[in-house]
């Protein structure tokens, strides 16, 4: 293959788990709506992406149209696409299944329940901060942004803590399942561990039908709209989703967050000296590092972006990574970091229309408790070796952030 064949967007290229912002810019620059040869379509466009998030275009592949890109994606799951494939959970599901299932989780995720958690949260931060002091520095996912997610949707959802390790162990491969599928193996693992997991849940499920707390996991299970409720599978895949949609963004959210600015000592200073400022600069970080790099829809209709039409039933792929460094609406210094940059919270990082982040709210806080704590605390916070990016491709995050105080 010679280097114009090379696809515009390629990432198993070397370099791009690294940094994939090169190949964001190029398709923003030359092919804004860029088909794929293997036949999916990618935007990358602020606009486009925002238009994609705000339309009614599918989430269920059951739409895919016949072609190349389906049979792929049938072979890898070795056999036809149904809709149980995708689980039940709101994410992949259409309106008004979906519109059903929000009404039904926001229900039990009122802002008193997330409130509620603030000062829990601040005393984990504040005891997970004091062994990083005590051990002069750590690895900042492990010590820090792992576990505060981890345990705050645990505790949030009343989750027994005695399953708390093998639900970490089981929630860590499921993440892989938003990754683009391409190893039968993964496939078959993912499958194995949301088999155990959903057996966790059913019986916790159980449990808590007579033993009902004031948590989320309660309150799903009495959560009513019109006479409607969640059915017990319902309630597991909901469950299943808060861990998978909730922890690996939110550990993203934290890292990312601190390596930037550590890479950028003049925004830290800045923050030193304005704590006022925490709030834009966790909406600067998520703009800066997107902690999932896309989102995936199928079009039902034939879709316009600028002049090219993309035919109904295609997989189309909208970067919010590739959105939010998009010169034309965030400005020539859109590729660096400014804290105090005042459109900052319009990224797309938390999606935009009917399917924005149910959990924003509980990630802001988590964020800016983390990432807030972590500089008040230590005034000679450095790096202490070089960042190990997770390799993922869509959750693309620091694996290993060393760190010194
Ligand atoms: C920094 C952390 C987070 C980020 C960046 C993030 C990002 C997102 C994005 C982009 C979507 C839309 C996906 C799509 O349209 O394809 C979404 C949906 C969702 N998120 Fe988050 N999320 C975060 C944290 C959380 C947390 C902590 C929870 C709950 C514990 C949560 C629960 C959900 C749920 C339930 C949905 C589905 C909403 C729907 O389909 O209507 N998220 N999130």
């Amino acid at each position: 293959m010679t280097e114009a064949d090379e696809p515009l967007f390629n990432p198993f290229a070397p370099g791009y788990a690294e940094d994939p912002y090169p190949q964001f810019a190029r398709l923003r620059a030359e092919a804004p709506v860029y088909e794929h040869p293997l036949g999916f379509w990618v935007l990358s466009r602020y606009e486009d992406v925002q238009a994609l998030l705000r339309s009614e275009e599918s989430v269920e592949l059951v739409n895919l149209a016949a072609g190349p890109y389906r049979d792929m994606l049938q072979q890898l799951h070795g056999g036809v696409i149904t809709p149980r494939m995708q689980g039940l959970s709101m994410l992949d599901r259409d309106d008004p299944d979906h519109l059903r299932l929000r009404k039904l989780v926001t229900k039990a995720f009122t802002p008193k329940a997330i409130s509620g958690l603030q000062t829990w949260i601040d005393a984990m931060v504040e005891a997970r901060l004091d062994e990083i002091a005590e051990a002069g520095g750590g690895d900042v996912v492990d010590a820090l942004a792992y576990p505060i997610p981890f345990e705050v949707i645990s505790k949030m959802l009343g989750m027994p803590e005695a399953d708390h390790e093998r639900i970490r162990e089981l929630t860590g491969v499921i993440a892989g399942s938003v990754e683009p599928r391409i190893d039968p193996a993964v496939i078959r693992a993912i499958a194995e561990a949301d088999e155990e997991l959903s057996g966790i849940f059913r019986r916790v499920i159980e449990w808590k039908r007579e033993h009902p707390s004031d948590d989320v996991l309660s309150g799903l299970i009495r959560a009513e709209d019109n006479g409607d409720v969640l059915s017990d599978d319902e309630l597991v895949s909901q469950s299943v989703l808060m861990y998978i949609a909730g922890h690996h963004n939110t550990v993203n959210l934290i890292s990312n967050g601190v390596l930037a600015l550590l890479r950028h000592p003049g925004q830290l200073a800045a923050l030193r000296e304005d704590p006022d400022l925490l709030d834009n600069a966790v909406e600067e970080v998520l703009r800066y590092e997107s902690p999932a790099h896309f989102t995936r829809r199928v079009t039902l209709n034939p879709y316009k972006v600028g002049d090219v039409e993309i035919p109904p039933g295609a997989f189309v792929m909208a970067s919010y990574a590739s959105a939010n460094r998009d010169e034309e609406f965030f400005g020539p210094d859109a590729a660096q970091v400014r804290l105090d940059r005042k459109e900052a919270r319009l990224h797309l990082s938390f999606a935009a229309g009917g399917r924005y982040c149910l959990g924003a709210a509980l990630a802001r806080m988590e964020g800016k408790a983390a990432i807030g704590g972590l500089v008040r605390r230590f005034e000679k916070l450095t790096a202490d070796g070089d960042v190990e990016w997770n390799g993922r491709i869509n959750l693309r995050g620091p694996k290993k952030l060393p760190i010194a105080v």
